[in-house]
């Protein structure tokens, strides 16, 4: 792949990709010829613009001891040598005039010298590797130029054997922030200059191959595989000792074999040996075809249970270590993810070799994107432009020739968002050319011209299920649209993960379940990119002072940045489990279905407990038949008595990414109907001095609110309506409608007016009547507390009827107060650990929990409305002695406290804006909103809409002494 440059534009400004390299090639660890990592320190430094023609630093000789240091791999931004990071969605940070890029082109010179240990090389080529340099690089060895490339996820490799001395090597990289690679890299992300990938000296001794291709398809009607690794440039034999292999190079094989699935990642240990290097295999034999309209591996149909995933470190960036890629992995796998789409660029090769071994479907992107050309309605876009052509083959090949060899590697795509273009068509054609064995994928035309399955990102529910019956919308080429229809389905994109939520993934689930066409998807996304900041936190778009940028768009996955999971993950592991374990109630029994793709149910064992108001009064082993994918077994319960009963499947052995015991899926059921307080009557309102007594509660005669329950004051009790709105209740700016936040504060909910129109103290108790409303519009919440009390509890029931016109749901319904801050410690009955709402309760368990109130918040990198917990009974605040305030339910309800008012949540814009005050708040919501994911997708769905009507609810209250 040697070019040369038109002389017109510089380097880094022309559409070529690239110059002096060599061909791409399979990325591989284990093999016996030598390696030298350049990984480490380097000397740095950094100029404004890219205009220079002082090239004197890559001349041996040249004294740098004057420069900064840097560690390689690594973004400069990030590690204090100058500039900072910046965050755009969609639109360019730099005027569009492709392939120009501006003159503040921030430019990194890195230079590293080195020795090489005795007897290196030996006889053969050494090559030198670059894994990732953002956005392009030349690259100077001892003074000579070596080359340049763009393409900045993707592996560049020169040959230097000839250049290299035993000592004092040079090795000189000028990385430019900008290039034309600038142009097909707009991927919604931090834009983080630098050499953030491995550098490495490769020995290519002679008699090695140039490269290899393993080819390892498996036939599910007699279980055999067949195997053939064809070896370029060398001959050799390949070996799987426990397949009893031993064939030439290039010949096939076929033996009887256990297949590789995502979920038994059945991997042989072979052996590719050539006259020149022994090369370690990792073989697994899996075929992946379309038939019938349905992507079909080994046979079977696969459910895709996926997740999007940028690499992203909150110190590191782009730089990602080892431990933490498997980290991910094992994170995803203990999660029931069983797909990865590596968005939107190919990983770090390594963590490929990870999904292989732990055993996840990967769709492979390629790097590109070009999205920001929408905004010109597309106009001059790269990939339908023939002269960036080049460019975007070069870009596929790199990303085929090095991640070809890997199982888990199903699908190929051609990039994210790039509209449509011949360009793609070219690649799509090159890539099956190359590796008719897998899938193109590519989600931005509609008319799947080039891919072979249909593909979309958030579409709502109700297209979903259109799509699953094949009764799409049709397209307007009778052709086009057949083919489509023919085509099996997946969301590359769904449930957007910002903030809170997201919400309707049951929904979906549900949708695949039922329609086979309807084969998953991979939620947007795995990780929040918040970067570690000393006054923020975790730091979003704008926070460096960019001039253009999107905010916390960029924090939209199921993990905080320091890979906290979120609810989200929580809530998508419970949708997503593969087992399925309903109660049959009436029959005091369980239905347990296998929803595995491939695997029976012989690694799981069933238990059960039976708990009484959250405490266990019995628990054991269930007998379970062992069940083949898809079967299921109604199972009876040693059911006895009232309460819940719960019944977890587990693993039964230790496994590569959780240990026997590990829970993978749980179902509930209640037995008897669940306790309701009861009614607290009786007692007499005392009036003295300004104040009316009633029971233990003690209330503000004017008023009419409570102020102390016992010894407990209790401050501001009124009905509340108001949420801190969700990235998902903001909605986005490009789906005008159903953006709750701003019609919610249009009209004022965040600052209700309370009137108080009577306070009758009568011989049952004491009646408030009130009337709720926004200032400036007429419609409002007429809204009476009717307090009653039996001597030790106090009871309340709240009516609420709407006045006027309201037409936009309410954010939640039910009551608020302050507690002070020694009441910190929560206890109650109900849904938990962690947060709930209606559309994200799926993974909310009924049971008994306790924690502190600092526990019971979701640390949203941007904070907004958190820490619900659904279906509580009764709930608790008490203090370190245990004295405090039990409030039961009439009906369940969400329980929600917070050292701060729902309006400094609303106020704060990162975690570091939040600070305790002297007041524990607890909201007591008779309902709440949905969540839905509307910051980039469907709203809330009708059903878990709050829309104002007329209601009523109650609770009772006891002090707790
Ligand atoms: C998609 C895009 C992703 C991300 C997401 C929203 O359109 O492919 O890269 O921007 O929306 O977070």
């Amino acid at each position: 792949m040697i070019r040369t440059h038109a002389p017109a534009l510089p380097w880094y400004e022309d559409m070529e990709p690239g110059s002096g390299g060599l061909e791409p090639r399979a990325w591989y660890a284990d093999s016996d010829a030598g390696r030298i990592s350049l990984n480490g320190e380097w000397r740095f430094r950094l100029s404004p613009g890219a205009a220079t023609r002082d090239e004197s630093f890559a001349r041996p000789g040249f004294d740098a001891s004057g420069w900064a240091t840097i560690g390689v791999p690594g973004h400069w931004v990030l590690q204090g040598a100058g500039g900072a990071p910046a965050y755009t969605n969609v639109v360019y940070p730099f005027p569009v005039d492709p392939p120009r890029v501006p003159d503040a082109n921030p430019t990194g010179d890195h230079l590293r010298t080195f020795d090489l240990p005795a007897g290196w090389p030996g006889d053969g080529e050494v090559v030198l590797r670059f894994d990732g340099v953002e956005s392009c690089a030349r690259v100077w060895l001892n003074g000579r130029e070596l080359g340049d490339f763009k393409g900045s996820r993707l592996p560049h490799e020169f040959s230097v054997g000839g250049l290299l001395r035993a000592e004092g090597n040079v090795l000189a990289v000028r990385v430019h922030q900008w290039s034309s690679g600038s142009y097909l890299e707009d991927q919604d992300q931090w834009w983080l200059p630098g050499i953030f990938r491995d550098v490495t000296l490769l020995e290519r001794p002679r008699g090695a191959p140039r490269d290899f291709f393993v080819h390892a398809g498996y036939d599910h009607r007699d279980g055999s595989g067949t195997l053939r690794v064809e070896c370029e440039g060398a001959g050799g034999r390949v070996l799987v000792p426990e397949l009893g292999i031993d064939v030439a190079a290039g010949e096939a094989v076929t033996v009887a074999v256990e297949p590789w699935t995502a979920e038994t990642p059945r991997l042989y240990d072979g052996e590719l040996v050539t006259p020149g290097e022994r090369i370690g295999l990792r073989v697994g034999f899996r075929s992946v075809v379309v038939e019938d309209g349905l992507i079909r591996v080994n046979g079977r149909r696969v459910l895709f249970r996926g997740v999007n995933r940028h690499e992203f470190h909150p110190e590191t960036g782009r730089t990602v270590d080892a431990a933490t890629m498997r980290r991910d992995l094992v994170l995803m796998k203990q999660h029931n993810i069983n797909a990865v789409r590596t968005s939107h660029y190919p990983p770090h090769p390594a963590f490929l070799d990870l999904c292989d071994e732990l055993g996840l479907w990967v769709i492979d992107e390629c790097d590109l994107e070009t999205h920001g050309f929408s905004g010109l309605q597309w106009h001059g876009n790269p990939v339908d432009d023939e002269r960036w052509t080049p460019a975007l083959l070069d870009r596929a090949a790199r990303m085929v020739e090095r991640d070809k060899n890997h199982a888990s590697v199903i699908i190929w795509s051609l990039g994210n968002e790039c509209g449509t273009g011949r360009g793609l068509s070219a690649m799509a054609r090159w890539i099956r050319g190359r590796d008719p064995e897998r899938l193109v994928h590519y989600e931005g035309d509609p008319s799947c011209r080039d891919a072979d399955l249909y593909s979309r990102m958030y579409p709502t529910h109700a297209e979903v299920e259109l799509i699953g019956r094949r009764a799409e919308e049709p397209l307007a080429d009778a052709e086009a649209d057949a083919r489509r229809r023919a085509m099996p389905f997946l969301m590359c994109e769904y449930a957007h993960a910002m903030g809170n939520g997201p919400g309707g993934l049951s929904e979906y689930q549900r949708l695949f379940e039922r329609y086979r066409r309807c084969q998953g998807g991979f939620v947007w996304e795995w990780i929040d990119h918040g970067l570690a900041h000393p006054e923020h936190g975790f730091a979003y778009g704008g926070d460096f002072g960019e001039e253009l940028h999107d905010a916390n768009f960029v924090c939209d996955g199921l993990l905080f940045p320091d890979r906290t999971p979120s609810p989200g993950l929580t809530e998508y592991k419970k949708v997503v489990e593969p087992v399925r374990i309903e109660p049959v109630a009436e029959a005091g029994s369980v239905r347990i279905t296998n929803g595995y793709d491939f695997a029976n149910s012989a690694h799981l064992d069933f238990e059960w407990s039976h708990e009484v108001d959250g405490a266990p009064v019995g628990s054991g082993a269930l007998d379970v038949p062992e069940l083949a994918p898809g079967a299921s077994a109604e199972v009876p319960l040693p059911m006895a008595g009232a309460g819940v009963w719960s019944v977890r499947a587990v693993l039964a052995r230790d496994t590569a990414w959780a240990g026997r015991g590990h829970v993978v899926a749980w179902g509930q059921t209640e037995a008897g109907a669940p306790v309701v307080p009861a009614a607290a009557v009786g007692a007499r309102p005392e009036r003295d001095a300004g104040l009316i007594t009633l029971g233990p509660g003690v209330f503000d005669a004017a008023t009419g609110t409570p102020v102390r329950l016992g010894a407990v004051p209790v401050e501001g009790l009124r009905l509340d309506v108001w949420r801190a709105p969700t990235d998902n209740d903001n909605g986005a700016a490009w789906l005008p409608d159903e953006q709750y936040g701003a019609r919610w504060r249009e009209l004022g909910l965040h600052r209700m007016q309370h009137r108080t129109d009577a306070v009758e103290a009568g011989a049952d108790g004491l009646l408030v009547r009130t009337r709720v409303a926004p200032a400036g519009v007429g419609p409002g919440l007429r809204t009476s507390y009717r307090w009653t009390a039996d001597g030790e509890r106090l009871g309340l029931a709240v009516s609420v009827v709407p006045e006027g016109e309201w037409r936009v749901p309410l954010p939640r319904l039910g009551i608020r107060f302050g507690l002070p801050a020694a009441y910190g410690a929560a206890r109650w009955f109900g849904g938990g650990p962690g947060e709930a709402y209606p559309d994200t309760r799926a993974a909310s368990v009924l049971g008994r929990w306790g924690m502190s109130v600092d526990e019971m918040q979701t640390p949203y990198v941007r904070p907004q409305e958190n820490g619900a917990r659904a279906g509580v009974r009764w709930a608790e605040l008490a203090d370190g002695s245990g004295a405090g305030v039990r409030a039961e339910g009439g009906a369940p309800f969400w329980f929600t406290a917070r050292r701060w008012t729902s309006e400094q949540l609303d106020a704060a814009e990162h975690r570091t804006g939040l600070r305790a005050g002297g007041t524990v708040w607890v909201n007591l919501d008779h309902a709440v909103q949905g969540i839905g994911s509307r910051s980039c997708g469907p709203g809330v769905l009708p059903e878990y809409r709050l829309d104002a009507r007329a209601a009523e609810f109650s609770f009772v209250f006891t002090p707790l002494n």
